[in-house]
């Protein structure tokens, strides 16, 4: 029984794909849709209007499954185009979606969250304050008098569930800092990491960069980052208020590491990098490896496991 209760929501598996990976398309978000071992899915994060993204080649997976490295560049078919999405699907499935948004300008977001607000979707909205790919662009979360003085003004209005997509944090005090920002406010959820961002791969045949944005900069994923992720899950856990349900990104290519996650705290998990590279059929094969793990614990629910890691 791999079933999770989120808040109000409950969902009755507990993998979905980490925003950005074969959501960009209604025909890709059809296909998490329909696939039986997905609890949700995200949308690619949208923006006000569509976007082109970064030249291309703007993403690279490295051998052996050790990550990848993108600077996609927020493209996406505008923000219309992803709400239609969702409100013609929302009561044609019993997954609650998740509807993820990325403005580039503070009104962006408050633009955005007030068309929500204002329409018939019942879903959760993932507000992206982590995008490493827009140059010129900072990750707002790492600005915490901006992201405070963000979330103050979206809750003058929004009422619908919201959660943040956070980037990874690298000092207990930034834990402390974004928690104690966080914990002011009725989110009903985080989805901790995003990308490592601005990390830099070599080709060694020909000394050259593997993306083309930003002279190779890009968001790091993967098993490069799972230890990052784990430990962004677990401090959160630590610091959060319990009502604030946590995501857990980051590292994904095996059932192990979602039960690491799990043990962590994290109450949904999803997978990024592991999606571009192997496809769908990820979730089924890690899905499986999940239950063997539990089931070798003697674990028959994710409450079981969930929070229970130990320490010497
Ligand atoms: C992109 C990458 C991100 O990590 C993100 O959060 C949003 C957008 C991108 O490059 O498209």
């Amino acid at each position: 029984n791999l079933s999770v209760n989120f808040g109000n929501f409950t969902f009755n598996k507990v993998l979905l794909n980490a925003s950005g990976v074969l959501c960009q398309d209604a025909n890709d978000l059809d296909l998490l849709l329909a696939n039986t071992h997905t609890g949700s899915l995200v949308t690619k994060s949208s923006t006000p209007t569509a976007r082109e993204g970064n030249p291309l080649p703007r993403y690279f997976a490295l051998s052996d499954q050790m990550g990848t490295i993108n600077s996609s560049g927020l493209p996406n078919h505008g923000f219309q185009y992803y709400l239609d999405y969702v409100l013609a699907n929302q009561f044609q499935t019993d997954k609650p979606l998740f509807f993820s948004i990325a403005g580039i300008a503070k009104q962006d977001n408050l633009d955005m969250l007030h068309k929500i607000q204002a329409s018939d979707y019942i879903g959760l909205t993932e507000l992206n304050l982590s995008c490493p790919n827009v140059p010129g662009k900072p990750q707002m979360a790492y600005d915490f008098h901006a992201t405070a003085t963000l979330l103050a003004e979206i809750f003058t209005f929004f009422t619908k569930p919201l959660g943040v997509k956070l980037p990874p944090y690298f000092d207990l005090a930034h834990f402390d800092e974004i928690a104690n920002i966080l914990n002011q406010y009725p989110l009903h959820f985080v989805n901790t990491i995003n990308s490592i961002g601005n990390g830099l791969v070599i080709d060694p045949e020909t000394d050259t960069v593997v993306i083309k944005p930003k002279e190779g900069f890009g968001g790091i994923g993967g098993k490069l980052v799972k230890a990052t992720a784990l430990a962004n899950v677990r401090a959160l856990r630590q610091r959060l208020k319990p009502e604030i349900n946590i995501i857990g990104t980051g590292g994904v290519t095996t059932g192990r590491d979602v039960y690491d996650h799990i043990l962590c705290g994290a109450d949904l998990v999803a997978i990024g990098s592991t999606l571009s590279v192997e496809g769908i059929s990820a979730f089924e094969r890690i899905e499986n490896e999940l239950e063997q793990v539990m089931t070798d614990k003697g674990y028959e629910t994710l409450d079981q496991c969930r929070n229970q890691l130990n320490i010497i």
